[in-house]
């Protein structure tokens, strides 16, 4: 979807909303995969109340997008534009064992930012690509850690309302890959409160979990991490292996031979290849267990 009002782009330059006309999205995911579209990118958070009342008033379609690591986006011309946030600096404030931090920094900067500090509990997050915002807002967790018990106050636009708002932790509920935010909640930046811990041993957790993530997933493959949510009891990654699938594709969509939960862009892949291969290894599984395994990946398909 292309801006061409004119005084629409004008008052977006008042307001330090900075226009990208006609963007790949696929060089801002981690599938590599993704329509063009214009994108709006958000230099100051105060300005996103104007910004979503300029855009509902010119009627013009939007989605929000984080660090795009955890998202399937369709091929072709978008029919929405995309709003994304510029990082603030500084990104990390620090407050004896709590932190501000921005939605959107690198959550693995963000463990090892916390680290220097003496402030551990997140290791087992390092590794987990994209931003701290969509960490926050599916609940991201690896290694027996979550996001989510780490977290005292969230400060989330409520593009639906219109206005930014402060949540305590305790007003949010955190569970597995899921939390309670409202679908239309953006987040903007979240306080950790994280136990102190000597350097060094938070290093060695950080080593220990990388080693075990290289053993175990495709990190140098373009994916979007495991691409179903684990059935409660089970492993989808299992599931999937055991029906022999790893190494199956449909066009460049392939199941990865290292982690049978991950679905790799193996060269030019289009959304409608990915699209394919999901559904297929979703019907196999049901066909073999009777269970219908849920996306974690979130798909935007136009
Ligand atoms: N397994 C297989 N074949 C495979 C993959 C896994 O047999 O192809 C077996 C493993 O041997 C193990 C079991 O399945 O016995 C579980 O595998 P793993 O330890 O890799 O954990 P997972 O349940 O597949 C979850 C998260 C990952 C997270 C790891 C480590 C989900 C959907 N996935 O994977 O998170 O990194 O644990 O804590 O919850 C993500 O959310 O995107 C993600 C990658």
């Amino acid at each position: 979807m292309r801006i061409t009002d004119l005084n629409l782009l004008a008052a977006l330059g008042a307001i330090e909303v900075q226009h990208i006309a006609g963007a790949s999205l696929a060089d801002r995911t981690s599938l590599g995969i993704g329509g063009t579209t214009d994108i709006l990118l958000v230099r100051r958070h105060a300005s996103l109340p104007e910004l979503v009342a300029h855009l509902n008033t010119a009627r013009i379609p939007h989605r929000f997008l984080g660090g795009g690591s955890n998202v399937l986006i369709d091929d072709g011309e978008l029919p929405w534009v995309i709003l994304q946030l510029a990082r603030q600096e500084p990104e990390w404030r620090f407050d004896g064992t709590s932190v501000w931090v921005d939605a959107a920094a690198d959550l693995g900067r963000t463990v090892t930012t916390c680290a220097k500090r003496d402030l551990g509990g997140m290791e087992g997050l390092i590794g987990v690509p994209g931003s701290v915002g969509g960490a926050l807002r599916m609940n991201a967790g690896a290694y027996g850690t979550q996001i989510g018990s780490y977290v005292r106050e969230v400060e989330v636009f409520q593009s639906g309302r219109g206005r930014i708002e402060t949540l305590r932790g305790s007003e949010i509920s955190f569970e597995y890959r899921h939390t309670s935010f409202a679908p239309d909640d953006i987040m903007l930046s979240v306080k950790l409160e994280l136990p102190s811990k000597p350097y060094a041993e938070i290093l060695e957790g950080i080593r220990i979990c990388n080693q075990k993530r290289r053993a175990s997933q495709p990190l140098n493959q373009k994916s979007a991490g495991c691409i179903f949510k684990n059935p409660p009891g089970s492993s989808a990654g299992r599931m999937i292996d055991e029906l022999g699938l790893k190494g199956f594709a449909v066009g460049d969509a392939r199941v990865s031979d290292r982690h049978a939960n991950f679905f790799v862009n193996a060269g030019h892949a289009s959304a409608a290849d990915m699209l394919g291969l999901i559904s297929e290894v979703r019907e196999r599984v049901r066909r073999a267990s009777g269970i219908a395994l849920e996306e974690e990946v979130i798909v935007w398909k136009a």
